[in-house]
């Protein structure tokens, strides 16, 4: 079985009865990601798991710090045992550094997981910025104001997503450009 199915499972086992939303939403991720391959290459398995799993951490049965990408690679390192680069991905997930330096938690979450190759990390970023909370695709404008419309002004989320959006662009871009040349 590939890592894609692996975490496929794994996630629709923490996400769907509890979260079905959330789990709407991954799978739309997960669509985009496989939408990828052409750009990824090799990676396409790597990426569609990563894509599957990038959410867990808002699962009941894992949180604990409430900041969902530490919380959800800590569970794929310590119980899923879950191979090192799709426990980065998801702990560095869409600009995740930024909401990590807002809830005193960058150390925690740098020490914890280093950062993957970039061309991964942005291909996860456009995935996830370009599908919204019901799993339709989205462009990334209309996700992000989506995100400050759902949290509302004051919400560390929106500050958050507010700091990251030039990183949530440069990523998107990044991997419009990297699609635009295959298809030439
Ligand atoms: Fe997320």
């Amino acid at each position: 079985m590939g890592q894609a199915a692996w975490a496929r499972d794994l996630a629709e086992r923490l996400l769907a009865e509890p979260l079905p939303r959330r789990w709407a939403h991954t799978e739309g991720v997960a669509a985009r990601a496989v939408s990828l391959a052409p750009i990824v290459g090799d990676e396409a398995d790597t990426l569609t798991a990563a894509a599957y799993l990038h959410d867990i951490g808002y699962s009941p049965e894992l949180v604990d710090t409430g900041f969902h990408p530490l919380d959800g690679a800590r569970y794929l390192r310590d119980v899923a045992g879950a191979d090192e680069s799709l426990c980065r991905l998801v702990a560095h997930h869409s600009c995740a550094v930024n909401e990590a330096t807002e809830r005193g938690l960058l150390d925690v979450l740098s020490s914890e997981f280093a950062q993957e190759r970039p061309e991964l990390v942005e291909a996860l970023t456009y995935c996830d910025m370009t599908t919204g909370p019901d799993g339709r695709h989205l462009d990334v404008h209309e996700r992000l104001a989506e995100i400050h419309s759902r949290y509302g002004p004051d919400h560390l989320v929106s500050r958050s997503i507010t700091i990251s959006t030039p990183c949530i662009l440069a990523a998107v871009r990044a991997v419009e450009k990297a699609l635009a040349s295959v298809a030439r």
